[in-house]
């Protein structure tokens, strides 16, 4: 049984490794994982949020974009990056807090299926939003390091977040 992890929790902090077997185990696991993103009612979920240290990701941003549904996205690598916009984020890792954060509007990415096959898309949007949050996550990184350090302190304060995470 995975469980979501929270800010304080070492795992959040760690790069993930690659998957490299795309097996029976691992497509049960991916099931595991959306199952707990709607439960927990996320648009995203990277696996070491559920105490995986493994380069997965899934998107789901039905609720903001008319067609879209489950995105899974394996070892995704970011290739280039441009423009600019600001979107106010939250985190099941984070709960009750909601900041706004500047991060590159149109990405290039590189990642592979849930069968191992390989592609490179350009996503926009909403999809490039989540999907930067969410690679973050496989980097240790969480939104909040994006904020400014008052911003931060501010939260440390209100122990939203713990001083150190
Ligand atoms: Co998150």
């Amino acid at each position: 049984m995975y469980k979501i992890k929270y800010i304080g929790d070492p795992i959040l902090r760690r790069k993930t490794t690659d998957v490299e077997l795309f097996d029976k185990k691992f497509a049960a696991f991916l099931e595991e994982m959306t199952e707990i993103m709607y439960r927990e009612d996320g648009i995203g979920l990277a696996a070491p949020q559920i105490g995986i240290s493994k380069s997965v990701v899934i998107v789901d941003v039905a609720e903001l974009v008319e067609g879209e549904s489950l995105r899974i996205f394996v070892n995704p690598k970011i290739k280039e990056a441009s423009g600019s916009s600001v979107v106010e984020e939250g985190c099941l890792s984070i709960p009750g807090v909601r900041e706004e954060v500047t991060r590159p509007e149109v990405i290039e990415l590189s990642f592979q299926d849930e069968s191992g096959a390989s592609f490179t898309h350009e996503f926009d949007g909403w999809l490039a939003r989540v999907l930067q949050h969410e690679i973050d996550h496989l980097n240790g990184i969480l939104f909040v390091d994006h904020i400014s350090p008052i911003k931060r302190q501010v939260l440390i304060n209100k122990k939203v977040i713990p001083e150190k995470y």
